[in-house]
C-alpha cells in the first residue's frame, strides 16, 4: 500500500515552487532543469567549498559524482563571485534555465544560499543520504534575486543545560544552512555545567562538565579540536559559531570547579535539576578578572567570530552585597549599586575585547546595568520594544523576546503535547511568524532575530518520557520536535521584510518542506487538522470541514470526544457533531507518524473570575479515604506573591471533604495550608490563599491537595488558581 511508504508519501506535492525564506524576487519560467547524468560544477577559486559541500549532496542523493572544475569554463551548475553583479553581503542571483543552473553571488555565504535555493527547486529526496534511483532529477526554471533584511539570523542552542554531542549540532548547522540562519549562539556556560574545554582551567571541565552521582553521571563537553571541527563545518555553511561565556550570574559550574571565584569560596556540587545560582563571579577579586581574561583569551584564539557574547543575564546581587572585596570595589569605583558593579564587570570585559578587535554582545541586562562605555549589542529577550532602548543609548539590538522567539516553548497546550517551558504561553507556528518588529526607524540599529533554544527541561527529568508521537525518548528528537517548523517561520521574519511576510503562503510552503525534513532525518510537530469552515445547523448541531496542512496526509476523526488513532474513521466529507468538544481529529502520515488533535478546549470562561484552571476531577479519580491529588501548576504560578486557589465541585449529590494544601517547587516546600472542610455542588466554593516568595523561571511547581468523598465517590469539580497581587 503506497499509503505506509514513507519517501513518496508527498510526491503529490502541489505547490510546485515551495522556497523558505521565500526569496525577495522570483520569476518562474516554463521549462525544466534536468541534471544530466555527467554533472559539472564550474566554480569561482573562492567557492571551492561550496562546489564541494553541492558535489556531496548530489552524489549522496542522485549517485551523480559532479566533476568539479575551477574557473568560469562552461559547467551544468556554476558558482560565480561577482560583486559588480550582486554588490550586496549574503545575495545571490540564481538562473535556472534547461540548459544550465547558475548562482553568481558577492561573497561565499551568498553562494551557498545560491545553492540552498537550487536545492529547494529539485524533488525533496535530494536531500536524502543514499541514493534516490527512481527520481527525476528536475528543477523549474526560475531567475531569483535574493537578498537577507537582516544580517543577523540567529539561533541560540543551550549546549550547558543538556549536553549535545557535536553530530547533533553539526546536524543543526546543516539545518541552520538550508533555511539560510548565520549565526549560533553557543550557550556553552551555565550553572548545570561547563561545556568548552579550556586549557589554562582544567577542572572547568573535568570537574564542571558533569552532574549527579557516579553511575548516573550526566553531561560531557567539547574539546577544543571538536570546537574547530564544527566552526570548520558552519563555516562552509555560511554559519558563524559565536561563543557565550556567561558571567556574572549561571556560572555555577566554574564555582563548583574553582571555588575561589565565588564571594564566599563555598564548595558546591554540579545541580542536577533546574536551579539559578545566587553564587556570582566574584567581581571584586583580581583572581575573578584574571580568570575572565584567560578563559576569554582562550576563547577568542579558538573562535574567529566578529562578537564574543557574555551572557549576563538575571543575576541577583544579595552576595555582592555582603562581600568584603565587593563592596570595596565599589567604593573605590565609586559605585552606588550593586547592578553598577555588573556595569563594571562589562567595561573591563569590553575594554579586553576591543583589543582582540571582537564586539561584546549579551543578553539586554548588559546594557541595563550600569553604564556600559563600548558599543556593544544586546539580545532583546524580555520585550520586542527594548530594541528602542538600545537605540537610544547608542546600542546595537537583536530581537529575541521569549515571548515569539524562545522555542523551548511548546506549540500549543493540547492533550498529548510535549512538556515544555511554560513560564510563557505556547508559541504557535503563526505566532512565531506574526513576531513584530517595530523599530523600522531611520536610526534603527536593530541588526537582526534570533530564535533561543533553552534546555531547562531535561533537567527536570521526566519531560520525554510521555512523548508518544515519536516512539522515542532521545533528546535530540526533542529538540528538533520542537525547533521545526518554526525554524523555518524564524528563518523568514529574520529574511524577509516584515510587510512581505504572508501567512497563508507561508503556511502552504512549510507544508511541502515535511518531506524535505523526512529525506534529512530530522524530526518536526506535524500540524493538527484545522477547520476550513464551521457551520451551525437549525438543530443546534455543527458541521465542519477539515483539512491538513501536511501534503498526503490523512484525516482520522472521532466524534465521541476520544483521542483518535490511526484506525479511527477516515473523513472524506465534512462532519456533523451535536457539540463541538465531541469531534476530534489527527492527521495520518503512516502508522506511526501521526499528528496531535484538533481538539476544542473546555470553556471555563464562566470561571474567569477565579483564574486558570488547574485540575478537574471525576467520579474515578476520588477515593472515599483521606488522599492527595497532585496537578502541575508551572506557569500559572507566574511569580513571587499571594495566590488563590478556588475548589469548586460541579455535581454529586456527595460532599467532598478538602484538608492540607501544598505547594511544591520542585522538592521544595513552598506554602502549605491547613483547612479541614466540606463542601457540595451549589454551595460556596472552598478557596485557600498563599504566598510564593521564592519564584523560579523555568522551574516546575505543584500543588498537593488532601481531597477525598467519604459518603461516596460520585461528585466532579473542578480546581481554578489566580493571582491575587
Ligand atoms: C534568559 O532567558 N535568561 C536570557
Ligand atoms: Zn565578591
Amino acid at each position: 500500500m503506497a499509503f505506509f511508504c514513507l519517501t513518496n508519501i508527498y510526491a503529490q506535492d502541489t505547490a510546485p515552487v515551495s522556497i523558505i525564506p521565500q526569496p525577495l524576487k522570483m520569476e518562474t519560467k516554463t521549462g525544466e532543469f534536468l541534471l544530466p547524468e555527467k554533472v559539472v560544477i564550474a566554480y569561482d577559486s573562492q567557492l571551492k567549498a561550496q562546489a564541494e559541500y553541492l558535489q556531496e549532496v548530489l552524489a549522496r542523493s542522485t549517485g551523480r559524482v559532479a566533476v568539479l572544475k575551477e574557473g568560469k569554463d562552461k559547467g551544468n551548475i556554476v558558482l560565480l563571485r561577482d560583486t559588480v553583479a550582486v554588490p550586496v553581503a549574503e545575495a545571490y542571483t540564481l538562473s535556472v534555465t534547461k540548459k544550465c543552473a547558475k548562482v553568481v553571488a558577492a561573497d561565499a555565504n551568498g553562494a551557498f544560499y545560491g545553492i540552498q535555493t537550487l536545492l529547494q527547486l529539485f524533488p525533496a529526496e535530494v536531500y536524502s543520504v543514499s541514493w534516490q534511483r527512481n527520481t527525476e532529477w528536475k528543477a523549474p526554471c526560475v531567475e531569483i534575486y535574493d537578498a537577507p533584511e537582516r544580517p543577523w539570523r540567529g539561533l541560540m542552542m543551550d549546549v550547558a543545560r543538556y549536553f549535545y554531542d557535536k553530530e547533533f549540532i553539526k546536524k543543526t548547522i546543516d539545518m541552520m544552512g538550508m533555511y539560510k540562519l548565520n549565526k549560533l549562539q553557543f550557550h556553552l556556560i551555565d550553572d548545570s555545567g561547563w561545556r568548552l574545554e579550556i586549557k589554562k582551567y582544567p577542572r572547568l571541565t573535568e570537574v564542571g562538565a558533569w552532574a549527579g552521582p557516579d553511575t548516573r553521571r550526566l553531561g560531557g563537553y567539547y574539546t577544543q579540536d571538536d570546537i574547530r571541527e564544527m566552526i570548520a563545518y558552519a563555516k562552509v555553511r555560511g554559519v558563524e559559531l559565536v561563543p557565550e561565556i556567561e558571567f556574572p550570574a549561571h556560572i555555577l559550574s566554574a564555582v563548583v570547579a574553582y571555588p575561589w571565584l565565588s564571594c564566599t569560596g563555598v564548595q558546591h556540587e554540579v545541580p542536577t535539576q533546574h536551579f539559578i545560582s545566587r553564587d556570582l563571579l566574584c567581581a571584586g577579586k583580581e583572581t575573578s578578572i584574571e580568570f575572565l581574561h584567560n578563559v576569554l583569551e582562550e576563547t577568542c584564539d579558538l573562535f574567529p567570530s566578529a562578537y564574543i557574547n557574555i551572557g549576563g543575564d538575571e543575576a541577583v546581587y544579595t552576595r555582592w552585597e555582603k562581600c568584603p572585596d565587593c563592596q570595596a570595589l565599589m567604593k573605590r569605583e565609586g559605585l552606588k549599586k550593586a547592578s553598577d558593579l555588573q556595569g563594571y564587570l562589562t567595561n573591563v570585559v569590553a575594554e579586553m575585547m576591543k583589543k582582540k578587535g571582537r564586539t561584546l554582545i549579551g543578553w539586554d541586562e548588559i546594557i541595563q546595568r550600569g553604564k556600559v562605555n563600548e558599543q556593544v549589542v544586546a539580545l532583546s529577550w524580555h520585550n520586542p520594544n527594548d530594541t528602542l532602548v538600545a537605540t537610544k543609548t547608542g546600542h546595537k539590538a537583536i530581537l529575541t523576546p521569549a515571548s515569539h522567539m524562545y522555542l523551548d516553548f511548546p506549540e500549543k497546550s493540547i492533550p498529548g503535547e510535549i512538556q515544555a517551558a511554560t513560564w510563557c504561553p505556547p508559541i504557535s507556528l503563526e505566532k512565531c511568524y506574526s513576531m513584530p518588529i517595530n523599530d523600522y526607524s531611520e536610526s534603527s540599529t536593530t541588526i537582526g532575530v534570533q530564535a533561543c533554544y533553552w534546555s531547562d527541561q531535561f533537567i527536570h527529568g521526566n519531560a520525554l518520557q510521555e512523548f508518544a508521537p515519536l516512539h522515542e525518548n532521545r533528546s535530540e528528537n526533542y529538540a528538533e520536535y520542537l525547533l521545526f517548523p518554526r525554524l523555518m517561520a524564524v528563518s523568514e521574519v529574520a529574511w524577509m521584510k516584515q510587510s512581505k511576510r504572508n501567512w497563508e503562503d507561508f503556511r502552504q510552503r512549510v507544508g511541502a518542506h515535511f518531506a524535505r525534513l523526512d529525506n534529512k532525518g530530522c524530526h518536526y510537530r506535524m500540524p493538527e487538522p484545522r477547520i476550513v469552515r464551521e457551520e451551525k445547523n437549525a438543530d443546534g448541531s455543527i458541521t465542519f470541514t477539515l483539512t491538513t496542512d501536511v501534503p498526503g496526509a490523512e484525516i482520522r476523526y472521532t466524534t465521541n470526544g476520544r483521542y483518535p488513532n490511526v484506525h479511527s474513521a477516515k473523513y472524506t466529507a465534512p462532519i456533523t457533531v451535536a457539540n463541538r468538544e465531541d469531534l476530534r481529529a489527527i492527521a495520518v502520515v503512516s502508522t506511526n507518524r501521526y499528528s496531535l488533535p484538533l481538539y476544542f478546549a473546555p470553556d471555563y470562561s464562566a470561571y474567569k473570575a477565579y483564574g486558570q484552571h488547574v485540575f478537574g476531577w471525576e467520579p474515578l479519580r476520588i477515593q472515599p479515604k483521606p488522599s492527595n491529588w497532585r496537578f502541575e501548576v508551572t506557569g500559572k504560578v507566574s511569580g513571587n506573591g499571594a495566590y488563590e486557589l478556588t475548589v469548586i465541585p460541579t455535581r454529586g449529590d456527595n460532599s467532598v471533604c478538602l484538608g492540607t494544601m501544598k505547594l511544591w517547587k520542585r522538592n521544595e516546600l513552598m506554602a502549605e495550608v491547613k483547612a479541614d472542610k466540606t463542601v457540595k455542588a451549589g454551595q460556596q466554593p472552598v478557596a485557600y490563599r498563599f504566598t510564593m516568595e521564592a519564584f523560579e523561571a523555568g522551574t516546575p511547581f505543584h500543588i498537593e491537595l488532601e481531597g477525598y468523598a467519604p459518603q461516596g465517590n460520585d461528585t466532579s469539580g473542578m480546581i481554578f488558581l489566580r493571582k491575587v497581587e
